[in-house]
């Protein structure tokens, strides 16, 4: 029998233990409806998700913890938005969310220190003229320190560099403001700064299509110079803009094998399973063009989920982390990009949050 006096000791301790189960990602659940995508995968690897500042409030604060278990901002921490000015600094969206992760005992993934896109035009000018190399480098570093110095203790890994690498196959580099200004030291400089203002930071390169083969090769050579060279690099990311047509099992392994063969860890940083074809160029809605989710686009997409997070299992030493971009189909930016307004249905919830038949396929194995 349960002493009276002890009742609310007792009360105390079940809401704790029905609060741990319903919150927390990182231990083992038991009950089916109590599971999130991240207890499915406690013994795999973390399963996060991109956010912005407007996701943290309800219904959708529960959900996001109760499915995931890391975050990354999906916008907020990016150069132009949190540092549109040299001399200030917009933390207070980037806070939110770091804020959060850490109410809820969630990892942070930092994005992206530097990239072409989303760059706030002061970097790249400096007295009306483009701006020289040493004194881009040296804002690049107080970018850098100024996030890294903040976070610390709180954002456990970054992506360092954002999509250096070309989309024309006859050459390695992007040809970026970043690299006609300083050539490919910005890459490496940007680690360099990277580790020295957080050591504990595990660093990352990140970028897309690095399933396919030809781009995969070039990112490679990339990285292996770096790694030869001592820059303190740590993984890879490799984005997952995939579609049900790409990838393949085999380029995904090759892929998996390739870059874990220079001593990195990989993490898939932007998963999302389009059904339609991959475009590079932004182009108007065709009149004709039907933007429904069919049964069959829905069974290929289970399938190419299927597929994919076997293959990731399977590579769970090499795997540090999976992060779906966005939580749901109401807000994949994939609804704007590459054709405005035409509806897509790359995630594995619905635009009420409910989960697709897709779902099964990532939990049950
Ligand atoms: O913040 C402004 C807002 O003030 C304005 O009213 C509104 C009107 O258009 O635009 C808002 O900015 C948008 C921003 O997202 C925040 O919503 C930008 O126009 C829009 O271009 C931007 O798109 C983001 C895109 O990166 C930028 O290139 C997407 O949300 C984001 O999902 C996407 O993420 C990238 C990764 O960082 C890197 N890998 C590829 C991935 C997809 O492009």
């Amino acid at each position: 029998m349960i002493n009276n006096k002890k009742l609310p000791i007792f009360r105390v301790a079940v809401l704790f233990f029905s609060m741990s189960i319903l919150s927390s990602c990182n231990t083992k659940v038991k009950e089916e409806e109590n599971k999130g995508l991240c207890n499915y995968y406690v013994d795999y690897f973390p399963i996060g998700v991109s956010v912005s500042g407007r996701a943290l409030i309800p219904p959708f604060d529960t959900f996001i913890t109760k499915e995931y278990n890391s975050l990354t901002p999906e916008n907020e921490m990016k150069m132009g938005p949190v540092h549109p000015e040299e001399n200030r600094f917009n933390w207070k969206p980037a806070d939110e969310i770091v804020d959060f992760a850490v109410k809820n005992g969630m990892k942070v993934r930092g994005h992206a220190l530097v990239w072409h896109e989303q760059a706030p035009k002061w970097i790249f000018i400096d007295n009306g003229d483009t701006v020289k190399k040493d004194v881009l480098l040296n804002r690049m570093k107080n970018h850098i320190d100024s996030i890294m110095t903040r976070y610390k203790g709180k954002i456990y890994c970054y992506d360092v560099v954002n999509e250096a690498v070309a989309d024309d196959s006859t050459m390695i580099f992007r040809e970026s403001n970043w690299f006609n200004i300083c050539g490919e030291d910005f890459i490496e400089q940007a680690f360099v700064y990277a580790h020295q203002a957080d050591p504990g930071a595990k660093l990352f390169y990140n970028d897309y299509n690095l399933n396919r083969p030809e781009k995969m090769e070039r990112t490679y050579r990339m990285l292996k110079k770096m790694v030869e060279k001592g820059i303190p690099i740590d993984g890879v990311g490799m984005q997952g803009h995939w579609s049900i047509f790409e990838p393949s099992e085999q380029d995904l392994r090759e892929a998996i094998k390739k870059f874990a063969s220079l001593g990195l860890s990989i993490q898939v940083t932007e998963l999302d399973v389009s059904v339609y074809n991959w475009e590079k160029n932004r182009r108007a809605k065709n009149p004709d063009e039907n933007d429904e989710f069919t049964e069959s686009l829905e069974q290929k997409q289970a399938d190419q989920y299927k597929m994919i997070f076997k293959v990731f299992r399977e590579y769970k030493d090499n795997i540090t982390g999976v992060t779906f971009w966005g939580i749901s189909d109401r807000t994949s930016w994939l609804n704007h990009y590459p054709v405005e307004g035409r509806k897509n249905y790359p995630l594995l919830f619905d635009s009420e949050l409910n989960p697709k038949k897709v779902y099964k396929e990532v939990v049950n194995f």
